[in-house]
């Protein structure tokens, strides 16, 4: 094992995963290394240092060291460990110390040693989803890569302390130890940037509105037509397309604000909400919205085909109907705002619509495809409907055009993870209509 005797010199700044730190330290213990730990001023607030002490079996350092030399001692600390240093492994990073150290702000030991270090450098951040693609970090971390060579052990996804879903999470040890053998045995820290920030951040800077929930077409004030989507897909698209770096204009149906995770999402500084209730308010929303700046649009929302003809401004009560029998109820055809919208796009716009069939699924959807002039379908049957699971099929135009259409189905899933395949094939067809553009301007 690359472990065994290396100095590994563990950097603890003050997350809320500091906690693991202990763990970690008896993992590389057991594999062999001497393990040094340093902790921020911040970071003692959540690890003990004695129990980082008694693990490591060496002096815990603080920032209280920073500025003392033990008086039979010829030497300075940070100098010191950080000449020891086989590899200096900060975990958990926070968004603050990941800052200070792209920017070389030294006010604590542990950025002492950092910069007076030659050693390779990993660096495991873990931090609230926000903070985790907010631009400065993500321009940062860029920063400690190309720049500095520094090795990023790219965060994971699930629950975070704050209670929001998504990525954040301090990497499994596992994965730290594999990302500091790989360090160690090589000594390469570079990593293929598209490995780290490319693979959470490849909608960065796209602009992309999302359409989501059932529309609701009213015969009077209190009475309306509608359908049972819960609006649950569209936000899921939302949520992905913010962790990937995308400006999000989400126009719902729906008011998420009552689950606590889906408010903190709401609060995203990428993300406008817009409320529309009818097709019409829909349709008007997403128009307005609708200009050269947008790249992509997607149409889950469930827009009620056809809405009453007339409109009562009072409730409709029952004495209108003095025989009790029927009541008649009149619809008019809603206008397809997916249809009209993809029918006036630019080149470099996405339109992707939603086809629910209950027969010939796949056969209806690619034809809708076609007809609407749209660049990708996803298909689902009713039990998508209000549903937190839905079995999909995307269907979209081959990118390389070894067949007439790319047909991806699959199984029953979260509509979280049904998200995530929708956007990864969505930069399929950004990456293709990129390569085509350089190709025009080039040739
Ligand atoms: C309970 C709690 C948990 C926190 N968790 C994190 C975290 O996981 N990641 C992060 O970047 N900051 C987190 N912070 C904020 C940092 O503690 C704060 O930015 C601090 O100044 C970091 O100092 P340091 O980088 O010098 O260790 C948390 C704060 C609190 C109060």
């Amino acid at each position: 094992m690359p472990f065994h005797g290396k100095n590994i010199i563990l950097a603890i700044s003050g997350g809320i995963a500091a906690y693991k730190s202990v763990e970690l330290v008896s993992l590389f213990k057991k594999l062999g290394a001497n393990v040094y730990c340093v902790l921020s001023e911040s970071a003692e607030n959540f690890v003990a240092p004695l129990s980082l002490e008694v693990m490591s079996k060496n002096k815990v350092y603080t920032k209280q060291d920073k500025h003392t030399i033990e008086a039979n001692k010829a030497y300075i600390d940070h100098i010191e460990l950080a000449k020891t240093a086989d590899l200096i492994l900060l975990a958990p990073a926070t968004a603050n110390t990941i800052s200070k150290l792209a920017c070389g702000i030294s006010d604590d030991l542990i950025f002492d040693i950092i910069l007076a270090s030659q050693a390779p450098i990993a660096i495991a951040p873990a931090m609230n989803t926000n903070m985790w693609a907010h631009k400065v970090i993500q321009k940062n971390l860029s920063f400690l890569i190309d720049e500095l060579n520094y090795h990023i052990i790219p965060p994971s996804t699930g629950d975070l302390a704050c209670g929001v879903q998504g990525i954040g999470r301090l990497a499994e040890l596992n994965d730290i130890l594999k990302h500091s053998a790989y360090v160690l045995e090589t000594q390469i820290t570079k990593m293929d940037k598209d490995d780290i920030v490319g693979k959470s951040l490849d909608l960065a800077n796209k602009n992309i509105i999302i359409s989501s929930g059932g529309t609701r077409e009213f015969i009077d004030p209190v009475r309306f037509i509608g359908n049972t989507s819960s609006g649950e897909m569209g936000f899921a698209l939302a949520q992905e397309a913010l962790y990937r770096g995308a400006n999000v204009i989400l126009v719902s149906t729906v008011d998420y604000e009552k689950d606590p995770i889906k408010a903190a999402i709401l609060e995203h500084p990428n993300l406008v909400k817009l409320r529309a209730n009818t097709s019409e308010e829909m349709r008007m929303a997403i128009e307005a919205n609708f200009d050269d700046s947008v790249d992509v649009l997607i149409m889950s929302a469930a827009v009620a085909d056809f809405r009453p003809k007339e409109y009562s401004d009072s409730k409709i009560k029952k004495e209108k109907n003095p025989d009790n029998s029927t009541i008649n109820l009149e619809l008019t055809e809603n206008i397809d705002i997916v249809k009209h919208v993809a029918g006036n796009k630019l080149p470099h716009q996405v339109i992707i619509g939603f086809s629910l069939e209950t027969e010939n699924l796949l056969e209806n959807a690619s034809k809708k495809l076609i007809d609407k002039n749209l660049d990708m379908i996803v298909a689902n049957n009713q039990e998508a409907l209000g549903n937190y699971q839905s079995q999909i099929s995307i269907i979209y135009p081959s990118t390389d055009k070894t067949q007439d259409l790319e047909i991806v189905e699959l199984e029953l899933q979260d509509k979280l993870e049904n998200a995530k395949s929708i956007l990864d094939h969505l930069n399929l067809i950004l990456k293709a209509r990129n390569e085509k553009n350089t190709d025009i301007i080039s040739g």
